[in-house]
């Protein structure tokens, strides 16, 4: 049996009329990165208050234990396990970097020396060091991230909470972030990241949760989700309408879209599919002005679990993908 740094069954929480979590259980394991990944207004960030003791969880909510403590009846203890960062972030824009790294090692009653230390190594992990001394209002949003990661880790906490950690950088800022992530768990941290991105999760994440409609609607690894959506297709484009047609009788079966004089069939993408499809095409005599292999992503998860429309259809049975007209 595994340890859990994080569990919590049956997470409910309304504000008002509005229920906003429905009966969500996660369990995390120690050492890993869990991603619970959602569109704006899932609940994400509600989830990281709960757990991380900001906000109290709803009525007829379940068990709640965090680093080993119950969350209800050790608050406190729960505290000191973990660490924050996110969208209610911590970062004050008037003191400079280092005072904001010294203010925090202050709340974690480290001393002095201990404090200069800390704040001395993290803000050269994070590349800080140069600006140190200005002010974090000036700092651009990558490096106030990094600052806010490295004010979290001041107390060393052996769980993370990261809410949407990369959400508005940069994609350069956005790896960067991801390698500092990687590098939390190698250490042994356990990290719980929320996102919106369906890349970030598949990157980073050991496991995933979608949330979606106040409750989980998959959960697993990313290979275990694209799963759920098997089969991918291949897609010809073409210029000629007439080229067209006649691919659209050669390939009966396909999904075919007037419009954009494309066809769509479902494959698995191996050698012999795609020389089946070609050989078709052959004996028809025409030939596509562009064919790309699709295979399943987080994007099709995604999309074929909360019934979105991403450009290509999502598939109205996990066997087949069809194409509405
Ligand atoms: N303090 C509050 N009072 C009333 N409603 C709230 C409060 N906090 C959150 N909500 C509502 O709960 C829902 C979930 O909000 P939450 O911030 O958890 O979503 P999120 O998944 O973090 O979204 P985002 O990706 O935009 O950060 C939203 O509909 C939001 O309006
Ligand atoms: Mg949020």
């Amino acid at each position: 049996m595994t340890s859990l740094a994080i569990s919590a069954t049956g997470l409910r929480k309304a504000y008002g009329e509005k229920t906003v979590l429905d009966g969500v259980d996660l369990a995390v394991e120690e050492g890993t990165i869990f991603s619970l990944l959602g569109p704006n207004g899932a609940g994400k960030t509600t989830v990281v208050k709960i757990l991380s003791t900001l906000v109290s969880a709803g009525p007829g909510s379940g068990p709640i234990r965090i680093g080993g403590h119950d969350l209800a009846g050790a608050p406190q203890s729960v505290r000191a396990a973990i660490g924050v960062t996110g969208q209610f972030s911590a970062v004050d824009g008037l003191i400079t970097g280092e005072e904001n790294m010294l203010l925090m090692a202050d709340l974690q009653h480290l001393s002095r020396s201990e404090g200069r230390r800390v704040t001395g190594e993290l803000l050269e992990r994070f590349d800080l060091t140069d600006a140190a001394k200005k002010p974090a209002s000036t700092y651009s949003g990558g490096m106030k991230r990094r600052l806010d990661i490295a004010m979290t880790l001041v107390g060393d906490p052996r769980i993370i909470f990261l809410d949407e950690p990369t959400t508005g950088l940069d994609p350069r800022s956005r790896h960067t972030m991801w390698g500092i992530i990687r590098e939390l768990v190698d250490g042994g941290v356990t990290v719980l990241l929320t996102t919106q991105y369906l890349e970030e999760a598949d990157e980073l994440a050991d496991r995933i949760a979608v949330l979606h409609d106040g409750k989980i609607a998959a959960e697993g690894t990313a290979a275990e989700l694209k799963r759920i959506v098997p089969g991918g297709h291949v897609r010809l484009r073409f210029t000629d309408p007439g080229t067209y047609r006649t691919a659209v009788s050669a390939l009966n079966g396909a999904a075919a879209d007037d419009e954009s004089l494309s066809l769509q069939i479902p494959s698995d993408g191996s050698q012999r599919a795609l020389r089946g499809i070609l050989d078709r095409l052959d004996t028809a005599g025409v030939e596509a002005d562009e064919l790309t292999v699709h295979t399943p992503d987080l994007d099709d998860v995604f999309f074929a679990l909360t019934g979105g429309s991403a450009g290509i259809p999502a598939p109205t049975t996990p066997q087949t993908q069809t194409q509405e007209a």
